[in-house]
């Protein structure tokens, strides 16, 4: 035992065979058993260093009746101990994170303590895997990072299993994966290899799933775990618009401000597997990675293979303490590059603007109106290329279609350049269509079951990323296009999940397919955007069906679902806040009624929802009213004004009601904060409407104040000329008329008061609409309505009466006239 041992370095120490590695706030206990076993001692809140941690070991003093022992202890049996990694066939029957079938075809594979080393930084290994993984970026210095490699050993063959682990300080993350090298000279064949393991004393948790279909992806879904297996997971090939491989379990008086929770995610993109099994003896056994769903991968002697990287991440500061531990994390370890600090420019998309019917004359148009609103790029959509024009065709033809365009993409990219805007496109580079040049020459590269029926998605089949010939293929016709013409951003969109997978390459080893599948897409992404370092990625799978920390790796932002619509959003982007931060998300403003509920929210809250991410435009500008471009072009000054915090503040979900739902960033220095406060449907004679903040300076004297924003008159009806100040006695022509042109300003509130009071009594709101009385004062709601309240710091010599001595009454109402 111990060959190679180092005894510590200041992250993680290894005294009386315990580890104990620590972060920021955390402590990870691992014994190594005198039985060679590795037992999970503690996971959780940092405690510190001791001599001895015998008050963690599992105490054994005689062996439960119906169990199975270990042969160097006959009281102890592994079914009843929490464990770092567990073997089956061992006597322990929770479900095991590893199926191997040795070199004796025999399933088996019982791995003890042979060694280890602990070191600075990231895994030495971490470009061997060909596989995305968190970074330290030159910005980070690497003592916040350190990596612990076990060496564990089969008790028969030479294969050997490391147990990796990386502390990352600052984030409270640690991220897990096993190497397994199989140094025999046999074949094994690995049907299940989790990159993580961990058992943990009780049950007492709640299971959080981000769950959902397309336009309607990760919906937040909480279940009580009572006794047996649960299990999160995708089968499609991505790691899915069903199933985000993010899971979060919480104590149960966890709220979002306080209580403990732990965080799960994979740096992967592929069929992803997490299962959290509650034993008969009341402890939890968690698991991830990749999906063992027809997974049988032959690793033939002297070969070794990798898992993708687990996160892991605890918080005592309930649901946001966690997502703010993995949106540091991302942002830190992540994100790609020169995009991890950088904002993201204001777009235009066409494609809900004009879909595949588009001139160049219609998009220098929209260009033009785009620049006069203060959007900042044209993003050019689907259909640009080869002869398509809906989606039965020309996927992989790359070429441009000069037609349509009016010649080069050159030319229309140095156009829309000219009129002041940046040029982004759209590609869908895993793709064929059968109606292509490329399938004519290449129908082999379509992915089919030869002699079976096949099913398309999209009318449109996958490329077999399993062959380098198509990598190389890929590369060289995206490259092409990039090179070509002044662009600066792309959308790598990927819209139909994996069926039928087959690669004749592959012969009997197609349980490799899907993860040799998307090894190629992580190659073809590495080199494309490796090559193209100062160009924005954003990757996009019919909105969000590849929404994880793997395409992250590469493409800094992700198009986070094609459902746009306000009131859907707040559900998508609220679930994927848990584990993401607000500069991975896209987020767009497009038309009512809304193209994918039919749902009409106002402008003004398809903004307010939108400005929580990265923020867009996917509607025909061209068409927009007077109004409704005068209030885009103040939301779009806002929007920058504010840029920074919110794509890199620090964003936190408000305990609220069902009806309501209060988001907030706030700058790093606290010194300025922004809410949405958002009500689903209006009640009548509402009870007041409370505005609390967190993550303020309790000392800090801040200005709160609306921002302003527009409301239709149409929201009144025929209660019209009761608030307009222009007569209107007509509600259909007249009225409709008037609205083109004119708007009525939203009430102001504005107050000056300490961060102790926003943060423990918040501000009771102005009254809402209610049926009688409206006055410029009104808060005018309705259903699917808000508001943004901006908060800023104020020098404290800014509240000039004298009066006001008690912190706790410090609060002055400016109506609209003082102000
Ligand atoms: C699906 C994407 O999510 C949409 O935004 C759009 O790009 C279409 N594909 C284009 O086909």
């Amino acid at each position: 035992m111990n060959i190679r041992e180092q005894r510590y370095i200041s992250m993680i120490t290894f005294d009386n065979q315990v580890f104990h590695a620590q972060t920021n706030s955390t402590s990870y206990l691992i014994r190594v058993h005198p039985a060679g076993y590795l037992e999970q001692l503690y996971y959780g809140a940092k405690i510190r260093r001791a001599a001895s941690y015998d008050a963690l070991f599992e105490k054994i003093t005689a062996v439960y009746g119906n169990t199975n022992v270990t042969p160097a202890d006959s009281k102890l049996s592994l079914d009843n101990l929490c464990m770092e990694y567990s073997f089956a066939a061992t006597g322990d029957y929770r479900h095991a994170p590893l199926s191997l079938q040795m070199p004796d075809f025999g399933y088996s594979g019982d791995f003890r303590y042979l060694s280890h080393r602990i070191y600075e930084g990231t895994y030495e290994e971490n470009d061997l895997t060909k596989m995305p993984y968190a970074k330290v970026s030159p910005a980070h210095a690497q003592s916040d990072t350190a990596t612990l490699d076990i060496t564990l050993k089969d008790t028969v063959y030479p294969v050997y299993l490391h147990l990796i682990y990386t502390f990352f300080s600052k984030s409270d993350c640690v991220t897990r994966r096993v190497k397994i090298d199989n140094q025999s000279e046999g074949s094994i064949i690995v049907s299940k290899v989790m990159s993580l393991m961990i058992d943990l004393p009780d049950k007492n948790y709640n299971m959080h799933t981000f769950d959902g279909l397309w336009i309607k992806e990760r919906h937040e879904n909480i279940k009580k775990l009572v006794s047996g297996l649960y299990v999160n997971d995708s089968t499609t090939g991505s790691s899915s618009n069903r199933h985000n491989p993010l899971i979060i379990l919480s104590r149960e008086n966890c709220t979002e401000e306080s209580g403990e929770c732990i965080g799960i995610n994979l740096i992967y993109s592929g069929n992803h597997y997490e299962a959290v099994e509650v034993s008969g003896y009341g402890k939890i056994r968690i698991m991830s990675g990749i999906n063992p769903y027809q997974f049988a991968w032959t690793l033939d002697g002297n070969a070794a293979f990798y898992t993708p990287e687990a996160v892991l991440s605890y918080s005592s500061n309930g649901l946001c303490g966690l997502s703010h531990n993995m949106h540091q994390f991302v942002g830190s370890h992540i994100i790609p590059g020169e995009w991890a600090a950088k904002s993201r420019p204001v777009l235009v998309n066409n494609w809900e603007a004009t879909y595949f019917d588009f001139t160049d004359a219609k998009l220098l148009k929209i260009a033009r109106d785009a620049k006069n609103l203060g959007i900042e790029m044209l993003v050019l959509d689907d259909g640009w290329f080869g002869n398509r024009s809906d989606d039965t065709s020309s996927l992989g033809d790359w070429q441009v279609n000069e037609k349509k365009l009016g010649g080069p993409l050159k030319k229309l990219a140095e156009k829309v350049n000219r009129l002041g805007l940046k040029f982004g496109l759209w590609f869908e580079p895993e793709m064929i269509s059968e109606k292509s040049s490329l399938y004519q020459i290449h129908p082999d590269w379509a992915v089919r079951i030869p002699g079976r029926e096949h099913y398309p998605g999209r009318n449109q089949f996958v490329l077999d990323l399993t062959r380098q010939d198509v990598c190389e293929y890929i590369v060289a016709a995206v490259s092409d296009v990039l090179k070509s013409a002044p662009i600066e951003y792309v959308k790598w969109d990927m819209n139909r999940h994996l069926s039928d997978t087959y690669s004749a390459n592959l012969q009997q080893r197609q349980g490799e397919f899907c993860h040799r599948y998307i090894k190629g897409v992580y190659e073809v992404m590495k080199r494309i955007t490796d090559s193209f370092p100062h160009v924005l990625f954003e990757s996009c799978s019919a909105g969000g069906n590849r929404f994880d920390l793997g395409m992250l790796c590469y493409m800094p932002q992700i198009w986070t679902s094609d459902d746009s619509d306000a009131n859907e959003r707040t559900y998508i982007q609220r679930g994927t806040s848990f584990g993401y931060p607000l500069s991975t998300m896209a987020a767009h403003v497009s038309a009512v009624p809304n193209h994918q509920t039919l749902r009409n929210v106002s402008l003004e809250t398809r903004f307010n929802v939108a400005c929580f991410g990265v923020l867009g435009y996917e509607i025909d500008i061209t068409k927009l009213t007077k109004a409704e471009k005068k209030a885009i072009s103040e939301q779009i000054i806002f929007y920058k004004t504010h840029r920074e915090l919110f794509q890199f503040g620090t964003f936190s979900r408000t305990e609220s009601d069902d009806n309501h739902v209060v988001w907030q960033v706030v700058s790093e220095d606290k010194k300025e904060a922004i809410v949405l406060f958002y009500q689903r449907t209006a009640m009548p004679n509402p009870q007041s409407d409370v505005l609390k903040v967190t993550g303020l300076l309790a000392g800090q004297l801040y200005e709160v104040e609306t921002r302003r924003q527009y409301i239709s008159i149409r929201q009144f009806g025929s209660l019209a000329s009761q608030v307009s100040p222009i007569p209107i006695t007509d509600e259909g022509v007249v009225q409709s008329v008037i609205n083109k042109i004119y708007m009525l300003q939203s009430e102001k509130e504005q107050y000056r008061t300490y961060g102790d009071l926003l943060m423990n009594a918040g501000i009771k709101l102005s009254q809402q609409f209610a049926g009688t009385g409206y006055n410029e004062q009104t808060r005018v709601m309705g259903d699917y309505s808000s508001r943004l309240y901006v908060i800023k710091a104020l020098p404290d010599d800014s509240l000039t009466d004298d009066s006001l001595t008690d912190d706790s009454l410090r609060m002055t109402a400016l109506t609209n006239d003082e102000t």
